[in-house]
């Protein structure tokens, strides 16, 4: 990763040259190296060090001008992990000793002076890894971050970050994006997650949030002529925690005046491009696919559908209409659709694999998965009995075939379907690894409902402008409207989201009103730095905000969202090297007016 820098860059007056870069054109040149001991290795007397720095590793060698005796005292002196300094000379390695699968193969550094200027305790994790080695349970590299991230794997996940991050701000400075910073220390922005709150000292009772999004503020900007904005911003959700979900993560936030939907989706792309080349990656298209919103939900039963597979869902309402089967029978009487997918080759699967399909449905909220199998021209499952010629000619099973139903509301039969045709692609290896599909879902719902009190939620945030389309032709019926609202998904990852915003003030107002802050006073104080903004005079706007931790994780090819981030916290949100977060002396509580609740104060630690 880091080879693109020349060594002389990384010269100081303590080096000359990096462990890493040197090559057998390097031969015959004194050097001065720092590093860490890799590991050694004792042949018999000959010893040889490798010491790494972050460019890589390089053998030491300690040749004629070493007494055996000095030698043996010397590996005995330096541990691994230690910091030495050393000067010697590039020789190359007889050709029976180049390790081909080392950059620095060719040659090593025969050793004239070497000091231990930072001696290492024994590691309490082993940081040099032999092929096959099973790496220490994560918990513990967690805990001792600090060794975990000198292993080579790590350093060029974040190293990979640092240059994705580079060309990033290249990308968006060269078309007049201008970075700027919002506060850390803010007032509360909805973006549908619970706030981080930070106490004031000053003001007893007070509090800031650290910020969900830079939302408001970039919008503000916007409303102060700043017409193209960027910022690489830390954003902070207090959510349950998932392997693609932080509490604090890293956006490539975006907004920009004067513009459409269109303009912010060929800047996107066009971003998203530059960070796949910088990863080595020139196959992504310049557009990206497109599809609404109600068809991903249709199809594929989740707004951001993996399409490197197909095992597409179908509504089968009409052919079971047709059939005099209780489960189904009831569920259409209710208003319900009995949604499904063909699985070929399904068939073959036990009774048990097909009942973990039904508990992942079940686990997802549906009350059941309703199985047919088609193999060697008979039917087979609870439904077989009941199938019409019709219904099989409908069908067009063919052996081999497993379909699998849901009788349910929409809402159910999605996420239990998606949940089913996921675990299938992955049972029957569908799912093909180098392949990229990148899509646009376009077309939100403005607002989800709760199905038993009505209310209405923002599907994306209150700032969102809805569809004006919709708004005129059903202006009482908000729960009908479309947004201006799209995410950039990739292989079923959530990369970003944005929208156009609501450049009008009334209108602006009237979205709170919908989602129940009607009091005018209430929307004063909760978004009156906003309002005010936008009545003095706000251009159209929008933008996007992209998910950078996830974009390095995917790049990096790494399984967790901790694996491009220099101190993660755990799933339970917490941070196991530094020990966070942490219960504070009752003195500094009391200097910021809080006291807490019996029985709940934790360790100190
Ligand atoms: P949104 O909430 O969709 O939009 O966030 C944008 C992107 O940020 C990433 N993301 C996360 N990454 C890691 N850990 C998390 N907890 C986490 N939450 C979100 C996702 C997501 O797509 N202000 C709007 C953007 C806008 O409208 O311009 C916003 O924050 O990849």
């Amino acid at each position: 990763m880091s080879s693109s820098i020349p060594s002389s860059v990384l010269a100081t007056s303590m080096r000359t040259d990096t462990c890493g870069l040197l090559r057998r054109s390097d031969v015959g040149r004194t050097v001065r190296l720092g590093g860490w001991v890799h590991r050694s290795r004792d042949l018999g007397g000959l010893v040889f060090l490798d010491l790494r720095d972050r460019t890589g590793l390089v053998q030491l060698a300690f040749g004629p001008a070493w007494s055996a005796a000095e030698v043996q005292a010397l590996a005995a002196a330096v541990g691994v992990e230690s910091v030495v300094v050393c000067a010697g000379e590039v020789v190359a390695r007889e050709a029976d000793r180049v390790n081909p699968d080392m950059g620095t193969g060719e040659v090593e550094v025969r050793v004239h002076s070497l000091q231990v200027v930072g001696p290492a305790v024994t590691p309490a994790l082993p940081v040099a890894r032999g092929r096959g080695d099973k790496m220490p349970a994560e918990e513990l590299r967690l805990r001792h971050r600090y060794l975990d991230l000198r292993r080579p794997e790590l350093q060029d996940n974040l190293v990979l970050r640092h240059r994705l991050l580079q060309v990033s701000r290249r990308y968006l400075s060269d078309h007049g994006y201008l970075e700027l910073e919002t506060p850390i220390l803010t007032k509360p922005t909805p973006e549908g997650a619970r706030d981080y709150l930070v106490p004031s000292r000053v003001h007893p009772g007070e509090f800031y949030a650290l910020p969900q999004s830079p939302q408001i503020y970039k919008q503000l900007f916007m409303c102060c002529g700043f017409d193209r904005y960027f910022q690489i911003a830390r954003c902070f959700r207090d959510e349950d925690l998932r392997a693609d979900r932080q509490p604090e993560f890293t956006q490539i936030d975006i907004e920009a005046s004067f513009i459409g939907r269109e303009d912010i989706l060929t800047l996107a792309e066009g971003l998203i491009g530059a960070m796949w080349r910088e990863a080595g990656h020139d196959d992504v298209p310049p557009q990206f696919e497109r599809m609404s919103y109600a068809e991903a939900m249709e199809s594929y039963g989740c707004d951001r559908p993996d399409l490197r597979y197909g095992l597409e869902l179908h509504d089968y309402s009409a052919l079971f209409a047709t059939l005099d089967f209780a489960v189904t029978t009831t569920a259409l009487a209710n208003g319900y659709r009995v949604r499904g997918l063909v699985v070929p080759g399904g068939a073959a699967w036990s009774r048990k694999q097909v009942d973990e399909l039904e508990a992942l449905a079940k686990g997802a909220g549906a009350g059941g998965l309703l199985r047919l199998r088609r193999a060697e021209g008979a039917y087979d499952g609870p439904l077989a009995k009941f199938l019409t010629d019709h219904a099989k000619q409908a069908l067009a099973l063919t052996d081999g075939d497993l379909a699998l139903f849901v009788a349910a509301p929409d809402r159910i039969s999605s996420p239990a379907l998606d949940r089913v045709r996921q675990e299938c692609a992955r049972r029957l290896d569908l799912v093909d690894d180098q392949a990229r599909r990148f899509l646009w879902v376009l077309d939100f719902p403005m607002f989800e409902q709760d199905p038993e009190t009505g209310a209405l939620a923002a599907v994306h945030h209150p700032f969102t402008a809805p569809n004006p389309e919709d708004m005129a032709a059903y202006p009482d019926e908000p729960a009908r409207w479309r947004a201006l609202a799209y995410d950039a998904v990739l292989n079923g990852t959530e990369l970003g989201g944005g929208s156009i915003r609501t450049s009008d003030p009334a209108i602006q107002s009237r979205m709170f009103a919908l989602l129940g802050i009607g009091d005018a006073e209430e929307q004063e104080r909760r978004f009156g730095f906003l309002l005010e903004g936008l009545r003095a005079g706000a251009p159209p706007h929008g933008g996007i905000a992209f998910g950078f931790d996830r974009i390095a994780m995917l790049l990096a090819g790494a399984p967790s969202l901790r694996d491009v981030i220099a101190f993660p916290k755990t799933t339970a949100a917490r941070s196991l090297f530094e020990g966070a977060p942490v219960a504070v002396p009752a003195d500094d509580l009391a200097e910021l007016h809080i006291a807490v609740a019996a029985g709940r104060r934790g360790g100190t630690s």
